[in-house]
């Protein structure tokens, strides 16, 4: 395993000018800044089928669980759907069902950075969705969570952030997500231990 950790993105929304995705993108620019090595995968881009365990495994599965079981850490990003995460955030996480069989199994000892872009003020909620999937697949949530409301003005109409504020918050939750998984791999824990003990160097 290469010293450097590595964490994979995964969400965005089905349309352009993805708000989610841009969050997600922010928050692995703080990830890269300090010190990992970054992945993004937009669920657009997968465009997965709905999960069924009846056909043959599409291959944006494999790339999804091959990029997840190869990183130490994630951070997902979901747009809020009716105070929930969003289907396609949903379907990709359902996925994640093919790491049953390995070794460790889902996302253990994997640390998970929770961001979520609203319309109104109901992120926290599709947060907490997620959580119970963090849960779910054996992962551990990290406590620095990014809830971004009122999407419509941090973006604009590109997807674009405009709210420097809200960047740095991003940044900030991708570095904390690195802390955790150095922490992690040094300790065989994660908590909110000094960042500065866990540093990439
Ligand atoms: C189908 C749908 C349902 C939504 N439901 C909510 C909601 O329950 N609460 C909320 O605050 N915003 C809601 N929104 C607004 C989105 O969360 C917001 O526009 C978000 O920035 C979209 O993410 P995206 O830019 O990545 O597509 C909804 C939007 C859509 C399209």
């Amino acid at each position: 395993m290469s010293d450097q950790v590595s964490v994979v993105g995964l969400g965005g929304s089905m349309r352009a000018g993805s708000t989610s995705l841009t969050a997600l993108r922010t928050a692995l620019e703080g990830a890269a800044a300090a010190g990992a090595a970054t992945q993004v995968l937009s669920v657009r881009e997968l465009d997965l089928p709905l999960y069924t365990p009846e056909h043959a495994i599409p291959d944006a599965a494999h790339r999804l669980v091959e990029a997840v079981a190869g990183a130490q850490a994630m951070i997902w990003s979901s747009p809020t759907y009716q105070g929930s995460i969003s289907g396609a955030v949903k379907n990709a996480l359902d996925w994640l069902v093919l790491l049953a069989d390995r070794q460790p199994a889902y996302l253990t000892n994997k640390p998970i950075g929770l961001v979520a872009t609203a319309g109104g003020v109901q992120g926290l909620q599709a947060i907490n969705a997620m959580e119970f999937s963090v849960r779910a697949l054996r992962g551990w949530a990290v406590p620095l969570v990014l809830p971004v409301a009122q999407s419509w003005q941090v973006f604009d109409p590109d997807g674009a952030l405009v709210d420097a504020a809200v960047g740095e918050q991003l940044r900030a939750l991708g570095a904390e997500v690195v802390r955790a998984a150095y922490q992690l791999r040094q300790e065989g824990t994660c908590d909110y231990a000094d960042s500065r003990q866990f540093a990439a160097s």
